[in-house]
């Protein structure tokens, strides 16, 4: 028996952040981050909303990028505290999934971070609170998905969250709130947005409701990212339907070995002074990934299918032409989004460089770790190839040096 989960109401279209005005509670606790959607007036509207329906409101901000869980144990009590029974996340990936995590131990306030992590092992939710989720990024839909990432920063690893009960009762999708997004944003949440698409598709999970739901959302990627990047807000407005779809495809769907590689490399070299940005990880992984899974004859066959829908090649090439343009193709999306093809070239800034920010033997000495970590990670065991220690390790330098995958 396969699941299909999705949140009960998703409203969509500019001015849709109007729908917390038809909320009916008692107490709500919006979960926000360090100041955009406060900069912006984002903030205040929702605040206004939520009062206008009558409910008493309490704000949490603050909320990092990359949360961790030193985070959501404060939200928590703060939650514990106020006892809403709405909690409404507005933000990037970050607040909504620190959010999701702080929800889990408001309503069961033994639960460890360690019990969060046992996939599809989460307590039945909904007995204090539910839970609406509003996004600013184009890109995690975690608004949508049955996922939040949470960082341990003592281990150097994000650890996803993974159960159809912290899927959000409400979705907010409206595009005015991502008209704000600066272009380095806009190009690493559309590179996941496509990540998250493309994966789904090849995963062993994937299932008739799930594909069509991937592919409308690489056309639309296609059609509308690079645009976006370059200022065009009808595309912008776009996009942020387009990532939520995608999200809808792999909450149901799963991933694979792009995000585990990306969680696992994200904080990795946190000590050497940045982050690997979880969009623009993908970005670089994803052509390898796909090099590696192509020699799965159903995943060859399904990257043909994506790329007859997106038109980049002639529908009479072979698979392995096919996916050869898929590479190229998304390795052309980097180009143009200013995203390094390899963690040597990844600046502190996120830009290509010459010297990127982790060093060669700082690498090297981390790479049977991460590699470990990464196979252990939660999305691996949907990817349509299982690698083992050996193959992952290979794939990695392959990530970071820029090679051919040819194993
Ligand atoms: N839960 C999931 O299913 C899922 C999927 C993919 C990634 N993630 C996680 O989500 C996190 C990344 O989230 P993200 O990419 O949305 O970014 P983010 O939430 O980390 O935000 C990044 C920065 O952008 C700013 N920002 C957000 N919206 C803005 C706007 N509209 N205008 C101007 N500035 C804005 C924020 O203040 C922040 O400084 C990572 O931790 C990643 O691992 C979760
Ligand atoms: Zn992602």
């Amino acid at each position: 028996m396969a699941r299909f989960t999705l949140p009960r109401d998703l409203y969509h279209g500019k001015g849709s952040l109007e729908a917390l005005k038809s909320f009916k509670g008692k107490k709500a606790m919006i979960c926000v981050g360090g100041g955009s959607m406060k900069r912006f007036g984002f903030l205040d509207r929702a605040e206004a909303y939520l009062k206008e329906a009558g409910m008493e409101v309490k704000i949490f901000d603050g909320i990092e990028p990359d949360p961790s869980v030193e985070t959501v144990m404060r939200g928590a009590d703060a939650m514990l505290e106020f006892r809403p029974d709405w909690i409404v996340a507005i933000g990037g990936g970050s607040p909504i999934d620190a959010a999701k995590a702080m929800w889990i131990k408001y309503e069961y306030p033994d639960c460890t971070f360690e019990d969060m992590c046992k996939v599809f092992g989460i307590p039945e939710l909904r007995k204090k609170a539910h839970f609406c989720a509003v996004s600013s990024t184009s890109g995690t839909a975690t608004e949508v998905t049955a996922f939040s990432i949470i960082t341990d920063y003592s281990k150097g690893i994000k650890y996803p969250i993974a159960d159809f009960e912290i899927t959000p009762d409400v979705a907010i999708v409206d595009p005015e709130l991502a008209e704000t997004m600066p272009q380095k944003l806009v190009a690493h949440t559309g590179m996941d947005a496509i990540t998250h698409a493309v994966e789904a598709y090849v995963s062993t999970a994937n299932c008739d409701y799930t594909d069509p739901l991937a592919i409308h959302a690489i056309e639309m990627i296609r059609d509308d990212l690079v645009k976006s990047y370059n200022g065009d807000m009808a595309a912008r407005d776009r996009m942020h339907n387009a990532q939520c779809l995608a999200g809808m495809a792999f909450s149901n769907a799963l991933l694979g070995i792009v995000h585990s590689m990306a969680h696992k490399t994200g904080a990795a070299f946190a000590d050497y002074g940045a982050h690997i940005i979880h969009g623009a990880a993908n970005a670089m992984y994803l052509p390898k990934v796909i090099a590696f899974n192509a020699k799965d004859a159903t995943a060859k066959k399904r990257y043909g299918v994506i790329v007859d829908y997106m038109g980049i090649a002639d529908k009479n090439a072979s698979d392995d032409d096919k996916v050869k343009a898929l590479i190229a193709y998304l390795r052309k999306m980097n180009d143009d989004l200013k995203i390094p093809h390899c963690i040597k070239n990844y600046g502190a800034d996120s830009y290509p460089c010459e010297n990127g920010f982790v060093p060669e033997e700082v690498f090297l000495q981390r790479l049977p770790e991460i590699a470990k970590n990464a196979i252990g990670d939660a999305c691996t065991g949907s990817n349509p190839r299982q690698p083992s220690q050996e193959e992952m390790e290979k794939l990695l330098k392959c990530c970071y040096y820029d090679t051919e995958v040819d194993f």
